[in-house]
């Protein structure tokens, strides 16, 4: 058993790298409030009163945001809104979760999933507040000069190298459905406000998009179940239109589970009657990494597109990216 200084001392590792790997690339605001934490004893006790999962940097800084309303200015502030409020982050901290909900990923599903015989069913399991179970309803421009979509309140515009699918033009939902262990409302004015403090400072074109996403799935609610991916999922899948084509997609959901889980829903996706599109880390799906036509780089973080396990793309994390693999330019 670790005494609390040796946790503490973990604790503080962790916030370094944070800080160093994660935060730096992209908000050196969350990278110097990390940088900070980590050499805040004070801090770091208020951490170690919390549950292990529920000491994490994002968690930590989402409800900072939260409850202020914007991030500490630097460490001295951050040292003084979790010393003089202790109680109420505490309680934040131990009702919410890390469960960004990032529209703008849908511009990488759109050509697959436009590609599949419609009508479509879509399943999205790990929806959080279930925007991108709305990628009919936003607009894409691509770098390769394609544009699909209406006019929407929801524009994005993704990046793409190499030859890979071109969507001709916007897939037919008939259904939406989801399954998350905690849905999100996104009627709900202080379920928003929690996926706003989860944005990262220096990322602000995405709270517009968050906003106006939130608008069109409250305007039009999709059945998200409360409960876990692999429990839910045969279930979900029998009550779906047997007309339409179920499709069961996913994106940055799977490294939260444990491996033999990631295993068991692996499984279990394939042998459903229904189209699997995963969007992942690299390494979190390993028989779909394997399929990769040479290895990944050591440190890849880009995320791995993949149609019924054959990866076809890497894609950036918060969208905006697509590099089609050679495999996708076979399937035009
Ligand atoms: C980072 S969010 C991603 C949300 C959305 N897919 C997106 O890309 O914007 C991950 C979501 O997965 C959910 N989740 C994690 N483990 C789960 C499980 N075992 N079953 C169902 N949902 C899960 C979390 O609650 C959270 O809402």
């Amino acid at each position: 058993m670790r005494s609390l200084d040796e946790e503490l001392t973990d604790l503080a590792d962790h916030y370094r790298w944070f800080a160093q790997v994660e935060a730096a690339p992209l908000s050196p605001r969350y990278a110097e409030l990390a940088a900070a934490v980590a050499e805040d004893a004070d801090v770091l006790a208020f951490l170690g009163t919390l549950p292990r999962p529920k000491r994490q940097a994002n968690l930590l800084l989402g409800a900072l945001q939260y409850l202020h309303v914007g991030p500490p200015a630097d460490g001295v502030e951050l040292h003084r809104w979790v010393t003089g409020d202790a109680d109420r982050l505490r309680e934040t901290m131990l009702a919410r979760a890390t469960q960004t909900n990032e529209a703008a990923r849908c511009a990488a599903l759109l050509p697959v999933l436009a590609g599949l015989p419609g009508p479509l069913a879509l399943i999205e399991v790990g929806a959080s507040a279930g925007l991108c179970l709305y990628l009919d309803r936003y607009g894409y421009e691509y770098s390769d000069g394609v544009r699909v979509g209406l006019p929407s309140p929801v524009q994005l515009s993704c990046e793409v190298t190499g030859t890979g699918l071109v969507p001709g033009g916007m897939p037919e939902v008939v259904r939406r459905a989801g399954i998350d262990l905690n849905p999100l409302d996104p009627a709900d004015p202080d379920d928003v406000a929690w996926l706003q403090a989860l944005i990262w400072p220096g990322m602000e074109e995405r709270r517009d998009r968050l906003t106006a996403a939130a608008a069109i799935a409250a305007r039009e609610p999709a059945e998200i179940r409360r409960g876990d991916l692999v429990e839910e999922l045969p279930g979900l899948v029998a009550a779906m239109p047997v007309e339409a084509t179920v499709v069961v997609f996913h994106t940055a959901v799977l490294a939260y589970l444990p491996a033999p889980a990631k295993e068991a829903f692996a499984e279990l996706v394939t042998g459903l009657p229904v189209r699997w599109v995963s969007q992942e880390g690299v390494g979190v799906l390993p028989a779909v990494r394997d399929r990769l036509p040479e290895p990944p780089a050591p440190d890849e973080v880009r995320f791995l597109l993949a149609l019924d396990g054959e990866p076809l793309a890497y894609t950036a994390a918060h969208g905006g990216r697509i590099d089609w693999l050679p495999a996708a330019a076979l399937r035009r």
